[in-house]
């Protein structure tokens, strides 16, 4: 199994860190630690305050959201696609598990971000994933969630998609590497996720779409993710908080 696109690292630094100061440190350390590795696309998520200031810090690396709204308007604490491109967001995370757990999102909601987020040229990331683990039949949950946020998408629209498989049992589970998924599980979800795609758009169509792995991803386990596991690319958390760490992904991962 191969796959032709240049592979996908985000880094997606949830609610950190605690100021703008070290917002900007980090941003300038990932992007002297990974701009020298040309073959591989890279996206930094900071939470929106740090927007901006992150931006600044990027010449290779592209600025990521963690979220959006799908308009402007009078709905408070929202952000619109539209208000996130002005300040040079090129990518979106939409539907993560930990907004759908905090924050109450919903599928309609996602299916509703998504479509905004991709109507107005947004690359936009889908986070799909089943909250317990499974033996090896993938979870219904997974083709539920796909199956709804993609209810109004465009064909056209499909090549700005990245969908992520991060299983919620398998996120930030760092300290005990037995955590994450198996690159196998992986490669069953893409399989899996492929052939829903496949049965809403066309084969054509659907081989633009990313599909990539999130959950307690590290220097140890990305290469097996992205070989054995035929990822696309990786949703990072707690290892990009680490420019060494992210570093040597982002080296791994462009070696490939
Ligand atoms: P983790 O987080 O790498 O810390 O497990 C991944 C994510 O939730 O995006």
């Amino acid at each position: 199994y191969t796959t032709s696109m240049k592979k996908l690292i985000i880094a997606n630094w949830k609610a950190n860190p605690e100021s703008a100061v070290k917002a900007t440190v980090l941003a300038e350390k990932i992007e002297s630690a990974t701009s020298i590795y040309k073959n591989a696309d890279i996206v930094i998520a900071p939470p929106f305050p740090f927007l901006p200031l992150v931006g600044d810090m990027l010449s290779r690396a592209r600025l990521g959201s963690q979220d959006v709204w799908n308009t402007e308007g009078p709905y408070t604490g929202m952000v619109s696609p539209r208000q996130l491109k002005s300040l040079g967001v090129a990518y979106v995370i939409i539907g993560h598990s930990e907004r759908r757990i905090h924050a109450g999102e919903t599928d309609d909601m996602i299916q509703k971000k998504l479509a905004g987020a991709l109507a107005s040229g947004l690359q936009a990331v889908l986070c799909v994933g089943e909250t317990e683990r499974q033996g090896s039949e993938l979870s219904a949950m997974v083709g539920e969630q796909v199956r709804t946020a993609l209810k109004s998408i465009k064909k056209e629209w499909l090549r700005r998609l990245t969908v992520v498989y991060e299983p919620v049992w398998a996120i930030s589970t760092m300290a005990d590497t037995a955590g994450a998924a198996t690159p196998d599980t992986a490669f069953r979800a893409r399989m899996y996720i492929e052939k829903i795609l496949t049965s809403l758009f066309g084969g054509r169509a659907s081989r633009d779409v990313r599909i990539i792995y999130g959950g307690s991803v590290t220097p140890a386990n990305i290469t097996s993710f992205l070989t054995e596991g035929a990822m696309d690319g990786v949703l990072v958390g707690k290892a990009s908080l680490d420019p060494k760490k992210i570093g040597e992904i982002v080296r791994l991962a462009a070696s490939l």
